[in-house]
């Protein structure tokens, strides 16, 4: 009989792929079955994050309630960043924790198995990391990564200390995983990287040195691909010759994210991110411009140390001017080996919060008028989940997330819809062709 496996996974696309090659080794090691009762596990792994402070804190209280539950002899093990960041503190605080393993030794998993109390969390590399057995929690779309780490010191952010140096992956691994996913049936791959268009910069062996752009050309002559979507891209390296691959290539789907951070030149300044505000409305304004159903999605910082109301009016300015029709917001959160976490000219917690709501409040407006405008309009979606309320769910290439009525025949498949009916997240429409 086979084993049975929990996994929950927080955070990022990159922790999603994490997991799909922690299950894969797994099966092709004495083989796992996925359960999602907790209390049947033999093995419990949570594969963490810890970008902000308050995952961190539910970590203790959720491993607690999984000791409770599991069976007697089942395994807890702690993996993903929270993991790298933490080490042995882990099992000093919840000594029932059988291993912890960090973002970049996922390829460890079945040896950490055998070897109670192992803390693996160097982040130090090899090639063996790139390469994993099979295993896809989606038929439909693929999650390729193509590199890991971060070179960048944002100051904020503590990803380079959990992931280490930023490594690209030999191109053409990452062509056969693309051929590999086409021939198992998915007609969308989802390049991955802390910091995608500065692909190239660095090899850890001898290898043809190719940039982002480059990469996305060769990526799309994959015959029988369709869509191509990455994430995340930094707007410092949005040079006009990406955006107008991004413009042309007919297999990139139009959709960007431009993680802006805050709109203050000032504050851009503090967190280190190498960009102006100026840099960054000229790099949307000329998306816009050459790809004009473009959407842009974006990540945003408030109350981040020394942020003054003027500071705050710029990041508003910007997503006035910008209109955004994704935003994830976040309140700074001070994360440990951050330079960020020495300063002191931090903001008052209440007049974070307010910011918060305030930039949120401002997004809703803007979706509402960004949503009225889809009425009406015809997208191509590609059907990806069925949902229990007989509607299937899909996305335009623009992103639009779009839900028709339908069933399990239109998954895999692409349909023209027109849209019927609008919400600030979601669109419903019916298939005209
Ligand atoms: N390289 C990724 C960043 C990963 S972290 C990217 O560019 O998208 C994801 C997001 O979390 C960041 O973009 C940032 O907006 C947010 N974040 C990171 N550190 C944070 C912190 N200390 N406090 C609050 N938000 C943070
Ligand atoms: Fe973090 Fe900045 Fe890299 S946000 S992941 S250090 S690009």
């Amino acid at each position: 009989m086979s084993k049975k496996l929990f996994i929950e996974t927080l955070g990022c696309a990159m922790n999603v792929r994490d997991s799909e090659h922690m299950i894969a080794e797994l099966n092709a090691h004495g083989g796992y079955e996925l359960t999602d009762d907790a209390t049947q596990a033999d093995l419990i792994l949570i594969n963490t994050c810890s970008v902000r402070e308050r995952p961190v804190h539910k970590l203790f209280s959720e491993l607690g309630t999984f000791n409770k539950l599991k069976k007697f002899d089942a395994k807890i093990g702690v993996c993903g960043c929270t993991a790298s960041h933490l080490g042995k503190e882990i099992i000093k605080r919840a000594p029932y924790v059988n291993f912890v393993l960090g973002a970049r030794n996922v390829s460890k998993i079945t040896d950490v198995l055998h070897r109670d109390k192992a803390v693996e969390i160097d982040i130090d590399y090899d090639e063996s990391q790139f390469a994993f057995k099979d295993f896809r929690s989606s038929p439909y779309k693929a999650y390729i990564n193509i590199s890991i780490g971060c070179d960048k010191q944002c100051t904020f952010c503590i990803v380079p200390k959990t992931r280490g140096d930023e490594i690209s992956i030999p191109t053409d691994l990452i062509i056969s995983e693309v051929r590999k996913a086409v021939e198992n049936g998915a007609k969308e791959v989802f390049l991955l990287g802390q910091n995608v268009n500065n692909y190239g910069r660095r090899f850890s062996g001898v290898h043809e040195k190719i940039n982002f752009t480059e990469l996305l050309r060769r990526v799309s002559e994959v015959e029988g691909l369709e869509r191509i979507r990455f994430t995340s891209p930094h707007p410092l390296h949005m040079d006009d010759e990406f955006i107008e691959e991004f413009a042309r290539n007919p297999k990139i789907c139009k959709s960007m994210h431009m993680p802006l951070q805050s709109g203050s030149t000032e504050i851009l300044k503090a967190m280190k991110r190498g960009y102006t505000k100026e840099w960054f409305l000229n790099r949307a304004r000329k998306l816009r411009e050459m790809v004009p159903d473009v959407s842009i999605s974006t990540d945003i910082i408030v109350a981040f140390p020394g942020e003054s109301e003027e500071d705050f009016e710029d990041t508003l300015d910007v997503m006035r001017q910008v209109k955004f029709e994704q935003v994830f917001s976040f309140k700074y959160s001070p994360r440990p080996m951050t330079e960020a976490e020495q300063f002191t000219n931090m903001v008052d917690s209440e007049v974070g919060s307010e910011r918060l709501s305030s930039l949120q409040a401002l997004q809703d407006t803007i979706l509402d008028e960004l949503s009225s405008t889809l009425l009406g309009r015809e997208f191509d979606v590609y059907f990806e989940e069925l949902r229990s309320d007989g509607y299937v769910a899909g996305r335009s290439g623009n992103n639009v997330l779009i839900k028709v009525k339908g069933s399990e025949e239109h998954l895999g498949q692409t349909a023209r819809v027109k849209i019927t009916e609008t919400t600030r997240l979601v669109q419903y429409g019916e298939i005209v062709a």
